[in-house]
């Protein structure tokens, strides 16, 4: 059976045409041409934007089972131009996760500090791995889930970053616990011509090391700050597809190479605040069944609280790599 549903008269969206798809072979992820919304009028999954900048829900498709090309195709062209899809009620466990996240690319491994690392997992939960108990406020594990309240872009700490996150809610608490996501492109268009020729052409240093240590830097061990170095990353970024322009900064941006750490670290926060006001927010209030996919290389997401030690949180996030360095 096809993952592509049939049920539902809704199946027109409101993509506008920006060029000619030509058609791509399985597990081709490639080529950014090949992520073109289709023309026409016939197309199967629906599209209904959350936010008025970004985000859009899409329907009519389950993305547990096997997916034809062409409905790849189409989620992949709402990703480009919509940065952040939402998919509701979805039957998945961690095989069917992995399956829809390779349709978009090659997965990361997760790095040693999460309790899922070494896995295509980052586990994000106050929920013992092993045992399912709930883990002390306390726990080390807790304290490191904690840097995930500063906005932040994924594995921008890594050489490649991610392309894009999936994260999947399999257990909701009932209050707290929303993720909240920042368009850095809309960011970017409304920046002054004055900035963006300012920051045009430079690189920011990012760690994992920097951002832990905004919350404890005891958080990682010495074998967990050695297995990622800190890595370039331009703070400008072009979408391949639509040539649209994002600044990519975020908690793992540590300063600009080349600058005085102190003059760098005030022009990341400063556009990061630029780029978290509330018109470019969205707040997503999670559903069990939900999953996300967002784009890394223009938004910032971020965590928010609840309560640890009386409701539960299981989170599964699988995070596509990038296809390649952001700096040559
Ligand atoms: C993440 O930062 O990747 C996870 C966000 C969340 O758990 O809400």
């Amino acid at each position: 059976m096809c993952g592509r549903l049939t049920s539902g008269a809704v199946r027109r969206h409101d993509l506008k045409p920006k060029g000619e798809y030509c058609g791509f072979p399985a597990r081709s992820y490639g080529h950014p041409e090949r992520w073109l919304p289709p023309t026409g009028d016939s197309m199967a999954i629906s599209v209904k934007p959350l936010h008025p900048l970004f985000g859009a829900e899409i329907g009519q498709v389950e993305i547990g089972l096997p997916l034809d090309d062409s409905t790849v195709v189409e989620i992949r062209a709402a990703f480009e131009e919509y940065s952040l899809l939402l998919f509701r009620d979805q039957e998945l466990d961690d095989d069917k996760q992995i399956a829809f996240s390779e349709r978009f690319g090659p997965l990361e491994t997760t790095v040693k500090a999460n309790p899922a690392g070494g896995t295509y997992f980052a586990r994000q939960s106050n929920l013992d791995i092993d045992t399912g108990a709930v883990i002390p406020p306390e726990d080390r594990r807790i304290i490191y889930q904690k840097a995930n309240m500063f906005w932040h872009t994924d594995s921008s700490f890594k050489r490649v970053p991610a392309l894009c996150s999936l994260l999947s809610a399999r257990l909701v608490p009932p209050e707290g616990g929303d993720t909240e996501f920042a368009t850095m492109r809309a960011t970017y268009a409304e920046l002054p011509e004055a900035t963006k020729r300012r920051i045009e052409g430079l690189v920011a240093e990012h760690s994992l090391v920097h951002s832990r240590s905004l919350v404890d830097p005891r958080v990682l061990t010495e074998e967990q700050k050695a297995e990622l170095p800190p890595v370039p990353q331009t703070l400008v970024r072009t979408n391949p597809v639509n040539g649209r322009k994002s600044i990519y900064v975020g908690a793992h941006a540590s300063h600009i190479v080349g600058w005085p750490v102190e003059q760098g670290r005030a022009l990341l926060r400063e556009l990061t605040e630029f780029a978290t006001q509330q018109k470019f927010v969205y707040r997503h209030v999670w559903r069990a069944g939900d999953l996300v996919v967002w784009d890394n290389r223009c938004l910032l997401h971020r965590a928010t609280p609840f309560d640890t030690v009386r409701y539960k949180r299981l989170m599964q996030r699988t995070t596509v790599a990038g296809d390649g360095p952001t700096v040559p």
